[in-house]
């Protein structure tokens, strides 16, 4: 299997996997449900706010930005490609986020706190809003780059290595004093 199929999915990925904690760095002031209550509970709670959101996806679309410069350094590609990913770009990016707020949603409507522990949602929520919306938005573009030939063995390889990842760079974001929880 060619190492580029094993590689590509997740170098592609890459925006989403910098966009959630860097809403962590740039978290802060008002949260995105202005401090609403549904049925007796935040809609999402003090840990998503309008900042986290935007400087999050922003970053991972700078970073959309740069791949796609990179990209175009090494060969030339058309514009009409050039376009076609840095819109995937942009919606793995914001995709990583609402995925993160969907997240936030379904743990207020389980009964659970800001930062209580949600196994298996906490670690992928992030991953799986971006590939879904990108599934939904962009069909072919998602078939393309995560599923064509052993392309999908490079998706599953995301997969795994996400709540790994996901894991270290909490650690980290904690010992920086930036996240209150490690997880
Ligand atoms: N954050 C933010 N806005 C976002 C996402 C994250 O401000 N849209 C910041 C918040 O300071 C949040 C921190 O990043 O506390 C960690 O993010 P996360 O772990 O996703 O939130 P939790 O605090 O765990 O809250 P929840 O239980 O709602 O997931
Ligand atoms: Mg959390």
């Amino acid at each position: 299997m060619p190492l580029a199929d094993l590689l590509l999915p997740f170098l592609l990925t890459l925006p989403a996997y910098v966009a959630n904690p860097m809403a962590v760095l740039f978290g802060g002031g008002t949260p995105m449900d202005f401090d609403r209550t549904w049925r007796g509970r935040r809609v999402l709670g003090d840990g998503k706010t309008w900042r986290g959101f935007f400087g999050g996806a922003g970053s991972g679309l700078v970073l959309g930005a740069l791949l796609t410069a990179l990209w175009n350094s090494g060969s030339e590609i058309p514009l009409w490609a050039t376009e076609r990913l840095l819109l995937a770009f942009t919606i793995l990016a914001f995709g990583a986020l609402l995925g993160d707020l969907a997240a936030a949603f379904v743990k207020r409507r389980l009964g659970l706190e800001r930062g209580a522990k949600a196994p298996g949602l906490d670690q992928f929520d992030f991953l799986f809003g971006a590939l879904l919306l990108l599934l939904a938005l962009d069909p072919r573009f998602f078939a393309a780059t995560y599923l064509s030939g052993d392309r999908i063995y490079g998706l599953l390889l995301v997969i795994l290595i996400t709540p790994a990842l996901h894991r270290a760079v909490n650690l980290i974001g904690f010992r920086m004093g930036k996240k209150k929880e490690p997880w």
